[in-house]
C-alpha cells in the first residue's frame, strides 16, 4: 500500500496502516511509505557499501577534526545507526495487546531470513554547503528500501540525506523480548522521504543555566533522531557569560558563573563537529545591545545600567544591563570580539545571531551617552549599532539573524538577507512576511518549552496577592498536542509562506538545567520535528500519539529522559482510539 503524504487521505491511510502492523512508527513520518508483513532480523554483522566501496563500521565511530569528508559522516552515521538498533533498542511491550507480547513477536525457532547488506548510494557531491548550508542549500531527501529477502537499499542526493535515511532504517527494528534479537515485522519497506522546512531547530540557552558539553551533545544526538538540523545556542546573555573569547578572556574570567563552567575554544569546536556530523547546523548567538548586562563585571564602560533597581523598570528580567548606544570604546570591543568569534564560527555555520529582543529604551535614561528614552534619539543610534554591527557578520562570510523586535518594534532597516526569529505571536508571521523578511517561528504561543510550569521570580508579602497562584507570563505549559497544532505558514500567501523558513523550539533556561533539560525538551520538540519534517496536512492527534508514544521509547531506550507521551494502556494495541475523547 503506497501512502502518498497528499493532503488529507494521508492521515486516514496512515491510521489504516497502523492498524494492519502494530508497530511500525517512523518519527517524523516521511512524505510517503508503504510496507508489508514479512519479518526480517538484522544483528550487527551487517555489511555496508557506500557508492559501490565497503564502508568499514565500528560501533561508536565518531569523525574526527574540521574538514569534514563524506564518507566519514556516512560511516559515523551507519555506526551510530547499528548502535541504536543493536545496543540501545527496546522490547515493544507496550505497544502490543495486554498479555499477548509472547504470542505476537516472531519466533526465534523459525527460520531466519537476515539483512546482511545495506548499499548506499550517494548521487550528489557535497562540498562545503553541504557541512553549513543557507537554507535551501543542502537536498535532504532519499529512499529507503528493504525488500522481503533482506537487501536493503538507500539512496540519497547528499550525505545529509544519507543520514536521514538511517535514521528512519534504525527505527524500523525493535529487540526480541527473549534476547539481543533484532527484528522488523513490516518488511518490504519503500520510503520516499524528504523535509518541508529547511530550518529545524532547538533554541539551547546556556547562559541562564550552565549546560555540561555532554548535555548539548546529549540533545544534538536527540535531535538527529528526530531528523532536526539547527541548534542555535544563545551562547550569552545578562546573567552569565560562558563562552570563552581568547582575545577578551576577562569575559568568562568575571562572567562564568564559576571557575569551569565555561566553553573553551575546544569545547565549541567540538560542539560544532559533533553537530555538523549529524546534520545539525549550530548556529551561535551573542545577544546584542540587550541582554548584555554580565559584561559589566569586566568592561563596565560600554554597558548602561549594569544591576539597575528596580530592575522592572529598566529590563524583562534582573540583572539589567544593555550595550551603551553612542559610547566611543563600543566599537572597539564590538570588534575584537567578533573578530575572536566569528572565524571559530564561520568554518561551521552559514549563520550568527545578533540577538536584539527586548531592548529597553528606558534604560538609555541611563546611558551616559545618550541620556533619554526617546525613541526619536535612540532608533537612529540603534541603527547605527545594527549597520555596524551586520556588517562584521557579513565581513566574515556569515549571514545575520536577529530576534523580531529589530525590523518590527524598533523600525531598524535591516539587510534583505537576514533571517528574523519571531517570537511575538502569530500576526507576527504575518507582517514580517508580507514585508518580503525571511523568518523562522518561535511563536511563544507554541514553541516556547519553558512556559507553563509557574514563576521563578520570588515574592514578597507585598506582591503576593497580586501574582498568586504564580503563573508564569506565558503561561499554560505548551503540551505536545498543542505543540503539534501549531503551522507555521498558517493564514499566509503562497508568496509569505515561501519566506518561512522553519522554526525553533525554544528552552529559555532560567527553571531548567541538565537535570532536567531532556523532560523539558522530548517529547514536545518531537512534535514540533514532525511539523517541520512532514507535511501538515491530515495531521491528528489520534494518529500521532502512538507513533510518538513508540518513538519516545526508542528516545529513552537511546539514553534521552523524554517525559512520557501515553499509559501503555493507551498504546497497547497501538489502537489509540482507547483514550480519545468521546
Ligand atoms: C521616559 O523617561 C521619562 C523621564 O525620565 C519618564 O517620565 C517616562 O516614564 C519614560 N517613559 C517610558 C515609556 O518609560
Ligand atoms: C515604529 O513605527 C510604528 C509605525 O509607524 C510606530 O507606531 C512606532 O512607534 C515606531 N517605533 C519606534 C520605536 O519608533
Ligand atoms: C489563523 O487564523 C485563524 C482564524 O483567524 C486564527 O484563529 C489562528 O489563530 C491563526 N493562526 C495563526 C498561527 O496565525
Ligand atoms: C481500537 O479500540 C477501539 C476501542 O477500544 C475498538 O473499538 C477498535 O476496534 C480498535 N481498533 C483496532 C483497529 O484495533
Amino acid at each position: 500500500m503506497l501512502l502518498p503524504n497528499c493532503r488529507g487521505v494521508f492521515g486516514l491511510l496512515l491510521s489504516l496502516l497502523l492498524a494492519s502492523t502494530p508497530v511500525l512508527a517512523i518519527w517524523p513520518a516521511p512524505s510517503s511509505i508503504s510496507t508489508g508483513e514479512s519479518t526480517l532480523w538484522i544483528g550487527s554483522g551487517l555489511s555496508v557499501t557506500y557508492n559501490g566501496k565497503i564502508l568499514p563500521w565500528t560501533f561508536g565511530y565518531e569523525p574526527k577534526g574540521s574538514k569534514f569528508s563524506s564518507s566519514e559522516i556516512v560511516k559515523g552515521g551507519v555506526a551510530r545507526a547499528m548502535k541504536s538498533i543493536v545496543q540501545t533498542n527496546f522490547v515493544p511491550w507496550m505497544l502490543y495487546n495486554r498479555m499477548e507480547l509472547e504470542t505476537t513477536e516472531p519466533s526465534l525457532l523459525k527460520y531466519k531470513t537476515y539483512i546482511t547488506h545495506l548499499d548506499i548510494t550517494q548521487s550528489g557531491t557535497d562540498t562545503s554547503k553541504t557541512f553549513k548550508p543557507l537554507a535551501g542549500e543542502v537536498d535532504e531527501s532519499y529512499t529507503l528500501n528493504v525488500d522481503k529477502s533482506g537487501k536493503a537499499s538507500i539512496k540519497a542526493v547528499s550525505s545529509t540525506g544519507v543520514l536521514r535515511a538511517l535514521e528512519s532504517f534504525s527505527q524500523l527494528f525493535f529487540q526480541h523480548s527473549k534476547g539481543p534479537f533484532f527484528y522488523t515485522k513490516s518488511a518490504p519497506v519503500s520510503i520516499t522521504d524528504k523535509p518541508e522546512y529547511d530550518h529545524r531547530g532547538v533554541l539551547f540557552d546556556v547562559s541562564r543555566s550552565f549546560f555540561p558539553v555532554d548535555s548539548i551533545l546529549r540533545t544534538i544526538d536527540a535531535m538527529a533522531y528526530n531528523k532536526m538540523n539547527r541548534i542555535h545556542i544563545h551562547a550569552t546573555d545578562s546573567q552569565s557569560w560562558p563562552l570563552e573569547i581568547p582575545a577578551l578572556p576577562e569575559l568568562h574570567q568575571k562572567g562564568a558563573y564559576a571557575q569551569g563552567k565555561s566553553y573553551s575554544p575546544a569545547d565549541l569546536a567540538k560542539i560544532q563537529q559533533y553537530a555538523i556530523n549529524r546534520g545539525i547546523q549550530p548556529i551561535i548567538e551573542i545577544d546584542t545591545p540587550g541582554h548584555f548586562g554580565i559584561a559589566a563585571l569586566s568592561h563596565p564602560e560600554i554597558v548602561a545600567g549594569w544591576d539597575s533597581a528596580p530592575w522592572s523598570a529598566y529590563c524583562a528580567e534582573p540583572p539589567c544591563g544593555q550595550i551603551r548606544l553612542n559610547e566611543p570604546r563600543v566599537d572597539p570591543f564590538l570588534d575584537k570580539l567578533m573578530n575572536d568569534i566569528l572565524p571559530r564560527v564561520s568554518p561551521y555555520s552559514a549563520y550568527f545571531h545578533t540577538g536584539g529582543d527586548e531592548v529597553n529604551f528606558n534604560m538609555y535614561n541611563l546611558d551616559p551617552t545618550v541620556g533619554t528614552n526617546d525613541s526619536a534619539v535612540i532608533v537612529p543610534l540603534l541603527q547605527k549599532f545594527i549597520d555596524k554591527h551586520h556588517a562584521r557578520v557579513r565581513k566574515a562570510g556569515l549571514v545575520p539573524m536577529v530576534w523580531e523586535e529589530i525590523p518590527a518594534d524598533y523600525n531598524v532597516t535591516i539587510g534583505k538577507d537576514v533571517v528574523i526569529q519571531s517570537w511575538l505571536g502569530d500576526e507576527a508571521i504575518a507582517s514580517l512576511t508580507a514585508k518580503g523578511h525571511k523568518v523562522i517561528s518561535s511563536n511563544y504561543n507554541y514553541w516556547y518549552l519553558d512556559c507553563g510550569r509557574g514563576q521563578w521570580l520570588n515574592f514578597g508579602q507585598a506582591e503576593f496577592d497580586t501574582f498568586y497562584p504564580f503563573p508564569d507570563w506565558c503561561s499554560p505549559y505548551k503540551n505536545w498536542r498543542l505543540i503539534y497544532s501549531y503551522n507555521p505558514r498558517a493564514n499566509l500567501t503562497a508568496e509569505q509562506a515561501k519566506l518561512v523558513l522553519g522554526g525553533e523550539l525554544a528552552a529559555w533556561s532560567e527553571s531548567i538545567d541538565d537535570a532536567t533539560i531532556d523532560d523539558i525538551l522530548w517529547p514536545r520538540a518531537s512534535a514540533a520535528g514532525e511539523v517541520l519534517w512532514s507535511s501538515p496536512e491530515g495531521r491528528t492527534q489520534l494518529e500521532a500519539s502512538t507513533r510518538l508514544a513508540e518513538f519516545r521509547e526508542r528516545l529513552i531506550a537511546r539514553g534521552i529522559k523524554s517525559g512520557t507521551v501515553h499509559m501503555p494502556y493507551c498504546t497497547q494495541g497501538s489502537n489509540s482510539t482507547a483514550c480519545q475523547y468521546l
